[in-house]
């Protein structure tokens, strides 16, 4: 079977920072599941369908990543799964007391569960989905910090022009 962990998340939408952790952690894990959070108090950009596909496609090649859904409870979800590691990137101390807080309660909802914290990269300790999505609708470059696909899937989110590799040319 080999251990399994679970990567929740909003993932709205996924980026290199995520994409980092999932890598990193394959190196411990035998199977990475990444669990899309359908229910939580923010209101997603994404679908969970249109998040599901872009996850999906993006480990198209890696069969040892899965991605999937989850209503409720993220301890009642993993406990379904013969997971018993909950897997989250910690970016700045910022992040530190929130996750804290969230490790604690779900320890304390299911004391047969640990949740297991990997440091991001140095290059992506700034990216956050939520200012991924700030600088794409004011219209900044995020090229580097999201796949392709993503950043393709966000201009069209916010209606804004999908432009080609400048093709250098005489002409202009
Ligand atoms: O990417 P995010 O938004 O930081 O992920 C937060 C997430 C989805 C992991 C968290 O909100 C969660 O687990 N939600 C499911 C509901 C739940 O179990 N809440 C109690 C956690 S203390």
């Amino acid at each position: 079977m080999g251990k399994v962990a679970i990567y929740p998340g909003s993932f709205d939408p996924i980026t290199y920072g995520h994409i980092d952790i999932v890598e990193r952690a394959l190196e411990i894990f035998d199977k990475v599941i990444i669990a899309i959070a359908e229910n939580t108090e923010k209101r997603p950009l994404f679908s969970v369908e249109e998040r599901l596909q872009m996850v999906r496609t993006l480990f198209k090649d890696a069969p040892n990543v899965l991605a999937d859904s989850f209503k409720g409870l993220l301890v009642n979800y993993v406990a379904k799964t013969n997971a018993k590691v909950i897997l989250r990137g910690l970016r700045a101390t910022s992040d530190f007391e929130y996750e804290f807080h969230m490790a604690s309660m779900n320890r304390s909802l299911n004391t047969h569960l640990d949740t297991l914290f990997m440091m991001t990269s140095k290059d992506y300790f700034f990216v956050s989905s939520r200012t991924i999505k700030e600088v794409t609708k004011l219209g900044g470059g995020v090229e580097g910090l999201v796949p392709d696909l993503v950043a393709r899937r966000l201009k069209e989110k916010f209606k804004l022009p999908i432009t080609k590799k400048r093709q250098i040319s005489w002409d202009d």
